[in-house]
């Protein structure tokens, strides 16, 4: 299978198919601007590190696993048709379903000398219609540069309409989250999920000093992660969504997961570009909804 993919795909000096985690299948992109690491199981960027950062722009646990059919504890993984628990409470997993299944690449391309683009994709099967009866053809555009941009493009392939909520559930790798502020946020409402989902307002930069699991109602484009102890602002630049989701397990909930280390809360913050909530996408047959976003470094 590697040797398929690096015949149809490899570009030389910059991008080549290895095995990595478990087993799986990821690209490995070498650039003039920086390094990354792109999973097909889950069609999940794994790593993203331009060449002047000592950190990873993204976290990812040391105990991730896509062993039996886990989704990957870091990264960016895609939460797709349902953001969250089942919408219909049928038992159905958290998040969706594709963030365990192998993605298909379509095309890797070299845009300029520093900047590549690897796009995966991945269609409705007799087994999603099985937990979700709709076609569909879904593919995420990863660009390695300067920046990271991921788009996750969603078309409807059936033929009656589907409603549907999703994430890009980014993973950052922060110096120590008390030093963390999220900013851009101030004035808007949010869901608390740690108090039963009531809805409250954000007045100032979030400071994460316990469990936070928010959605964000009417969200600008941009947010800022503040990190003063890696010197460093991660920019978020978002299309398509009005809704973003701020996390953090923090000690109790991060002791109790298998795939995280007890400490690794101080090293991680989720802010995530969502249509959740009240922000659902509904597509027409033939219809394509893109939802993006793009991280930049800045100090
Ligand atoms: C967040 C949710 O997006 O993802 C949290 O708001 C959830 O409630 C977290 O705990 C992690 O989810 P999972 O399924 O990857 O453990």
């Amino acid at each position: 299978m590697l040797e398929t993919l690096n015949q149809r795909y490899a570009i030389a000096k910059v991008l080549t198919f290895q095995a990595g985690m478990d087993n799986q299948p990821i690209a490995k992109i070498h650039n003039d601007h920086a390094t990354a690491e792109i999973s097909l199981y889950g069609g999940h960027v794994l790593s993203y590190k331009p060449h002047s950062e000592t950190a990873d722009v993204l976290f990812l646990s040391p105990l991730a696993t896509c062993a039996k059919g886990q989704a990957i504890r870091g990264g960016i993984p895609i939460c797709w048709p349902w953001f969250g628990e089942d919408p219909e409470g049928l038992g159905r997993p958290n998040h969706g379903f594709v963030r365990n299944r192998l993605w298909q690449p379509i095309a890797a391309v070299a845009i300029d000398r520093g900047t590549t683009q690897l796009t995966l994709g991945l269609s409705d099967t007799e087994e999603t219609r099985a937990l979700w009866p709709h076609s569909f053809d879904l593919a995420i555009v990863i660009t390695i540069g300067a920046t990271l941009q991921v788009e996750l493009i969603t078309r409807n392939t059936g033929h009656t309409t589907f409603s549907l909520t999703q994430a890009l559930h980014t993973y950052f790798t922060v110096g120590e989250i008390q030093h963390v502020r999220v900013r851009g946020l101030e004035g808007k409402y949010y869901l608390d999920k740690v108090e039963g989902s009531t809805r409250k307002l954000q007045t100032a930069a979030i400071a994460v000093t316990s469990e936070v699991d928010r959605i964000y109602l009417d969200v600008p484009a941009n947010l800022t992660i503040d990190d003063s102890v890696l010197d460093r602002l991660i920019r978020i630049t978002s299309i398509g969504n009005s809704t973003a989701v701020v996390w953090n397990p923090w000690i109790t909930k991060a002791a109790a997961m298998g795939d995280l280390g007890d400490t690794d809360y101080q090293t991680m913050i989720c802010v995530e570009t969502t249509n959740a909530a009240t922000d659902v996408v509904e597509l027409a047959p033939g219809d394509t909804f893109r939802l993006s976003a793009a991280y930049q470094i800045d100090r």
